[in-house]
């Protein structure tokens, strides 16, 4: 028999320009969100989000985007006035037991007003219940925007391969951020 999915809470929390800012897990199977959410990125958002160019997503990354289990898969969508402002998730590593990779996205206009950090936050008590000990995040190097956002969380950064690899170790104040 199946396992039913983790029920992950859903909270409200200010953005740092006061904005009110809902916070809850993505569904399974949310297809019409995260295609609409990616549609309305900008090529630059899309292409810093992906590391590549990504004019379109394939029908493979969609469904992937959209598996979430809550167990080894979780996504966050951040809600403004009933509007996907953005969306962070973890992807539990297949090589690296205790470690997940981390991406956040925070729509174009609404960037700069303190979303991202709030969907990084929001991440953490999902990754704690998983037993998570690790957020691994890869990012383009000239993506000034994600690294100061991971270098005020005191994520480690290093380079790999062409890219920015950041290393944060998770702790029980992440489990209780929300
Ligand atoms: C990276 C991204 C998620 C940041 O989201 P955001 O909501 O704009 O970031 P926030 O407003 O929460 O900013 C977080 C911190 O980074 C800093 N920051 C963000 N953008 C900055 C910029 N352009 N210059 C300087 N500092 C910046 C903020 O000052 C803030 O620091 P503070 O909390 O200590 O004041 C967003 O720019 C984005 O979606 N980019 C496209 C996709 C992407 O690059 N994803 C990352 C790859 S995984």
């Amino acid at each position: 028999m199946p396992h039913a999915t983790p029920v992950i809470p859903a909270m409200t929390a200010r953005a740092r320009d006061g904005t009110e800012v809902r916070l809850r897990p993505l569904g399974r199977g949310e297809r019409d969100l995260v295609a609409g959410f990616f549609a309305g990125l900008s090529d630059d958002s899309r292409r810093r989000r992906f590391l590549q160019p990504m004019p379109r997503l394939s029908e493979t990354m969609l469904r992937h985007l959209v598996d979430v289990d809550g167990r080894r898969h979780v996504a966050m969508v951040a809600e403004v006035d009933g509007e996907c402002a953005g969306i962070a998730r973890w992807v539990a590593m297949p090589d690296e037991p205790g470690a997940a990779e981390v991406a956040v996205t925070v729509t174009d206009r609404f960037q700069g007003r303190g979303i991202g950090r709030l969907l990084l936050d929001a991440l953490g008590p999902s990754a704690a219940r998983a037993g998570l000990a690790t957020f691994v995040y890869l990012a383009d190097p000239t993506n000034l925007p994600v690294l100061y956002l991971l270098r005020s969380l005191g994520v480690q950064l290093s380079f790999h391969d062409g890219l920015v690899q950041g290393r944060q170790r998770l702790s029980p104040r992440h489990a209780a951020v929300a």
